[in-house]
């Protein structure tokens, strides 16, 4: 089944720039279903569990303090791809790095202020999604528009 979901996190410094809607309309306008969103505090406990292959690296304490500094907004998006696609419409890690066209390269400007994070396999995918979500917090739903944006041939 290609149909798969993934974690999205418009980190702090997205929030705090007003530009949530902005990112939210990149993930959306392809197709892809929002089925969970909620703004919330990460706390060092939940960085630890999210992060926990960056720990102990030399970049991690910043990391985790900026992720815990503000709120950020998490969002299950499902779709044909989801964990590949939304990492494209992410481009590189760092803006400074990223092609114009992806929400890092129109968006960004800084190295480790890169706005958004999203899960790099469909495993992490799984794992995240339950670390920000219960399971009642994501919805199962049908749109009018599904059967003209996605087919049997995206579901693999
Ligand atoms: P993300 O997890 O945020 O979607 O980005 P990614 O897969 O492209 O990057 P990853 O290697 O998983 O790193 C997670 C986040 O850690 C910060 N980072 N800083 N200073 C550094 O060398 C460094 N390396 C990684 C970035 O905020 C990155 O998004
Ligand atoms: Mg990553």
């Amino acid at each position: 089944m290609a149909i798969e979901r993934t974690l999205i996190l418009i980190k702090p410094d997205g929030v705090q720039r007003g530009i949530v809607g902005d990112i939210i309309g990149r993930f959306e306008r392809t197709g892809m279903k929002i089925v969970g969103m909620k703004l919330m505090k990460m706390s060092d406990e939940l960085a630890s569990q999210h992060y926990k292959d960056h720990v102990g690296k030399g970049f991690y304490a910043g990391l985790v303090k900026f992720m815990t500094s503000s709120p950020l907004v998490a969002l299950a998006v499902e779709g044909p791809k989801a964990v590949e696609n939304c990492r494209k419409l992410m481009g590189k890690t760092f803006c400074t790095d990223a092609q114009a066209g992806t929400i890092r390269g129109d968006f960004g400007v800084s190295r480790g202020l890169n706005l958004v994070h999203g899960s790099d396999s469909a495993e992490s995918a799984q794992r995240e999604l339950g670390l920000f979500f219960q399971a009642n917090e994501l919805q199962e739903y049908s749109r009018a528009v599904d059967a003209w944006t996605w087919n049997d041939e995206d579901k693999g």
